[in-house]
């Protein structure tokens, strides 16, 4: 198992090591527990600051935020670091095995969700969000995050809490007699049109705005739509400009989006589920992210490009103070203190009440590689990914989606299989050749995906971090076989 070996492998390993060798004692501890109950009273365990119950060392944020000492580094704290970091996670999180947990719906689960059962995670989320809005651009001092269950779920929540925000009426009363509209480029991502759907809007309500050659959205094309949705009397309040479209790639122009955005008083979501993480590296991102900043919010999924396991996805804001005005509802059950700026009952944040403490796996994932590893595997996939591009270029047998002469925007590459360049004009033909070929690719132990085109479906190979460069020069010798097999049976 080469594979094992190498860095990225490692780290699931690590925190198996870490489940054993930390977990289980902590969950034991409440089983010991178990036996001084009846007496009223708990098991007395060391703590940090001296005796404290097997249930928690209940710590104010402003005590527990020094303890839990949270930095992500350009270095990377290494195997130790991080079990370091768990232990300290495990030392200041309720035990929720403990029998004397009577406190929410559920026990014997870590979850994320009001300060009070689930402090050490909640503090975790509230400094990786700050990251990442610092990675964004969002430098203000109300900037931060949510932890979302998938992009799809971070980009619908950005549009409820664009609505409540820029029309407050709508949070209580509904969308009553307005006709809202949003925008999003033709090769914007479903998510967009099913969370139409969702809150009301129908999907129809989501324009799509034309896309350039590159598949960027076309800046022009979408004032348009927005002044004539206007004189239609309908009620635009938003844009998904997209870091990464799905199928191409291709990063949105930002700046000039937001100058639409700013004109026209639309709240500017970024979706960045796909691309978004080029931010951990400086040089990918110029010229790519250029603009993000001016945005209202932006999706960031850590489980894609990053391979941090499913899920990890995260909302990003410019002002935390916008989501929580837009999400927060009396809940007296739940809710027992005063909000005051810095909001640390998160479940008043977000569409779910209870969540998995996903961002503890991105922190662990940060902690361990360091900014600076993260930024190498970010680059090392897109290096790849040029790879993939030069050897496409130089096949006589393969016509390229996007332009020849600039490498991809993202990690995947799309292109047709051509013989000497030359697609069927028909473009049925070309598609029945790509699916053809996939079905055989898949017994050859090649899995790609197609998706439709000008000229029939095209194929989109996407590499990862891991891709090895003699798996890159594999594919594309299987791509020529194939073909060559399927286009001699199409005589
Ligand atoms: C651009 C973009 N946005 C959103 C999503 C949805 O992300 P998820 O699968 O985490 O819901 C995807 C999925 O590939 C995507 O490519």
């Amino acid at each position: 198992m080469a594979m094992c070996s190498r860095a990225l492998t490692t780290l699931p390993r690590l925190l198996l090591n870490a489940v054993q060798n930390l977990l289980i004692p902590f969950i034991r501890r409440a089983d010991d527990d178990a036996a001084t109950k009846p007496t009223g009273r708990s098991l007395q365990v060391d703590g940090a600051n001296g005796p404290r119950t097997a249930l928690v060392d209940l710590l104010p944020p402003h005590k527990l935020e020094p303890l839990l000492a949270l930095d992500l580094t350009d270095g990377g704290v290494g195997k130790d670091g991080v079990l370091q970091l768990v232990e300290r996670v495990l030392q200041y999180s309720v035990n929720t095995w403990d029998q004397g947990f009577l406190d929410k719906l559920y026990a014997s689960t870590n979850a994320v969700h009001v300060y009070q059962v689930s402090p050490a995670l909640t503090l975790v989320e509230k400094y990786v969000t700050k990251r990442l809005a610092q990675l964004v651009g969002f430098t203000g001092p109300n900037a931060g995050g949510i932890n979302q269950p998938g992009g799809s779920a971070s980009n619908s929540s950005s549009v409820v809490i664009a609505r409540n925000t820029l029309y407050p009426e709508t949070k209580d009363h509904g969308i009553g007699a307005r006709r809202f509209v949003l925008f999003t480029s033709a090769h914007g991502h479903y998510s967009l049109e099913k969370a139409a759907q969702m809150f009301g809007f129908g999907s129809r309500a989501v324009r799509p705005v034309p896309v350039d050659a590159a598949g960027r959205m076309d800046p022009a094309a979408l004032e348009k739509l927005v002044v004539a949705a206007k004189d239609a009397g309908e009620t635009p309040f938003y844009v998904n400009a997209t870091a990464g479209t799905t199928v191409m790639g291709s990063f949105d122009p930002f700046g000039e989006i937001a100058d639409v955005s700013q004109r026209h008083n639309l709240w500017l979501h970024v979706d960045g589920s796909w691309g978004g993480c080029v931010i951990f590296n400086d040089e990918l991102r110029r010229g790519r992210t250029d603009g993000i900043e001016r945005a209202d919010s932006v999706a960031i999924t850590p489980h894609k490009m990053l391979g941090v396991p499913m899920t990890c996805s995260f909302l990003i804001a410019k002002d935390m103070r916008q989501f929580h005005q837009s999400m927060t509802l009396p809940a007296g059950y739940l809710f027992h203190n005063t909000p005051t700026d810095e909001i640390y009952d998160l479940a008043d944040l977000t569409p779910q009440c209870g969540r998995r403490g996903d961002s503890l796996k991105l922190y662990l994932s940060w902690a361990y590689h360091g900014s600076a590893g993260l930024s190498s595997l970010v680059a090392a996939a897109f290096a790849r990914a040029n790879q993939l591009h030069a050897l496409l270029v130089a096949s006589p047998h393969i016509v390229l989606v996007t332009s020849p002469d600039s490498p991809p925007p993202c990690l995947q590459v799309c292109f047709y299989y051509a013989p000497d360049g030359k697609l069927h004009a028909d473009k049925d033909a070309n598609s029945a050749r790509t699916v053809a070929m996939a079905e055989r690719l898949i017994r050859r132990g090649w899995m790609v995906d197609y998706a439709p085109g000008a000229q029939g479906k095209f194929f989109r190979v996407v590499v990862n971090r891991e891709t090895l460069p003699g798996t890159v020069e594999g594919l594309v010798r299987a791509v020529e076989e194939v073909g060559a097999e399927v286009v001699a049976e199409e005589r």
